[in-house]
């Protein structure tokens, strides 16, 4: 029977929600294995993004930054090596397939492996509807009580109106939002590094001087920050503000690094409480407010080059904390920076004030509401996900209802990273397929 609410009679094996990375991974793994399935074994999938087309941290393609993970860790290859959404294949399309070799590196430009997301995503966009924020999602009982329905609806791409489809599972992966730190607010001068690129640009083509900019933070996105504003404004003096001595260098050292394997998320799903966390504070140094070694070396030498020069626009404000910040009289910023060994204030007039200062899991509960009811906490208060990254729910719940991102306590560090996003999609796939398949 069609509800009046629904847009159509299809009911779909998976509505992803979100079509970063993690999602995208998902699509080609649906659309590789419908491939080699009988019409009516194949899973039908879709799935919905807020943004108008695909885009993967668009406010962060600095142009020379790397990437942090082996191309190896594409969206396709430790499933499927053959496939041919792989990075590799990519760069065969665009012809550079040598000239990526000749560079000897692991590790692709971020504006490349961009490219390469948008054009996997271009080859599956059957599958996407872009445009569509999701505003709700809500359980549907049948007169036996059973749950076997998600209703999920998002605002049209039109901006007038919401579509509302079925879904017997959907897969979650909206990543993490900017945090902004508690007496802060986002202005027109006051931006999240996620914003950083496009507020740059349109501040360097209005041709408004900036005389001096201030990052707060001492993570990989506040470093890029600090570098990309010393050379965009070449007039400007550029403030890193921390609470640390120095930046912290990223272990990406071959043993810990081991942490990010398809193994390792064995291991941490089935351990204690404690030895998951004591392995997270243990390599928390491998992702979270750490640095490239080569970023911190370079600005070290930029910074020593300028001393040497007698013009230092590069400056390091450490173990300091910005205290308040207030409007100025020339529509710029007085920033007030205390030095925390001996309480000492300076007022830093700036005309801009970036807040590199992380990433925070969305709210879930919002956004699922009832459904949010239906889901098993544990003695945190955290979700309950099984290692199918399947949320546990009460017993009349048999819908699926999967999580990527937003479950570093049950799946460690990889959680909202990419360097298992190709597995992870394998493993929700087969879940999915398995609940699809009859008894
Ligand atoms: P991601 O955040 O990419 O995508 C979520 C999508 O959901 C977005 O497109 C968003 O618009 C959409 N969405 C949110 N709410 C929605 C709603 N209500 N309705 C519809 N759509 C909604 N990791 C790594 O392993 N190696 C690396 O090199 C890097 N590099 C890196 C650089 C920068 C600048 C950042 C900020 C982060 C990284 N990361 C990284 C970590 C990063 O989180 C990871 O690479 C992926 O973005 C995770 O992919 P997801 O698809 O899970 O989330």
């Amino acid at each position: 029977m069609k509800s009046p609410l629904l847009d159509s009679e299809v009911v779909h094996d998976i509505l992803g929600i979100g079509f970063g990375p993690s999602n995208l991974a998902l699509s080609i793994a649906v659309e590789e294995h419908n491939k080699s399935l009988p019409a009516d074994s194949r899973l039908n999938a879709l799935f919905l993004e807020r943004q108008p087309r695909f885009g993967w941290h668009r406010g962060m393609l600095i142009d020379d930054a790397t990437m942090q993970v082996s191309f190896l860790k594409d969206l396709v290859t430790l499933r499927n090596p053959t496939s041919d959404y792989s990075f590799l294949c990519f760069l065969r399309e665009q012809g550079r397939l040598i000239d990526f070799l000749n560079q000897k590196t692991l590790f692709p430009l971020r504006v490349e492996f961009h490219e390469y997301f948008e054009w996997a995503a271009e080859r599956v966009s059957h599958l996407v509807s872009y445009g569509s924020e999701v505003v709700s999602v809500d359980p549907v009982r049948g007169d036996d009580g059973e749950i076997a329905f998600f209703d999920v609806t998002s605002l049209d791409p039109s901006g007038s109106g919401t579509t509302t489809r079925r879904a017997r599972n959907i897969s979650v992966a909206m990543g993490l939002e900017p945090h902004v730190p508690p007496g802060l607010e986002l202005a027109e001068r006051i931006w999240h590094n996620s914003q950083l690129i496009p507020r740059a640009t349109e501040l360097a083509d209005a041709g408004q001087p900036v005389r001096r900019a201030v990052v707060l933070g001492a993570g990989q996105s506040a470093a890029e920050a600090v570098d990309y504003l010393h050379r965009t404004f070449p007039d400007a003096e550029v403030c890193s503000v921390f609470a640390k001595y120095g930046y912290t260098p990223a272990d990406d050292s071959p043993f810990a690094n081991r942490i990010f394997d398809p193994e390792a998320v064995d291991v941490y799903f089935s351990a204690p409480s404690e030895v998951k966390q004591s392995l997270i504070d243990y390599h928390r140094s491998t992702n979270y407010s750490v640095v490239d070694m080569e970023l911190i070396e370079a600005l070290y030498a930029t910074a020593y080059r300028e001393k040497v020069a007698g013009r230092e626009r590069l400056r390091f404000l450490n173990v300091s904390r910005i205290r308040a910040v207030d409007a100025a009289s020339d529509g710029g910023l007085d920033i007030a920076v205390e030095f925390l060994p001996t309480g000492e204030k300076q007022v830093l007039s700036a005309d801009v004030l970036v807040l590199a200062t992380g990433y925070r899991p969305r709210d879930l509960s919002s956004l699922l509401g009832e459904a949010a009811k239906l889901c098993l906490r544990d003695d945190g208060d955290e979700v309950r996900v099984g290692r199918d990254h399947r949320v546990e729910t009460v017993p009349e719940v048999t819908a699926g209802l999967y999580l990527q991102g937003g479950t570093e306590h049950t799946h460690g560090l990889t959680s909202t990273l990419l360097s298992t996003v190709a597995v992870r999609a394998e493993e929700i796939h087969r879940s999915v397929q398995a609940a699809k398949l009859p008894v």
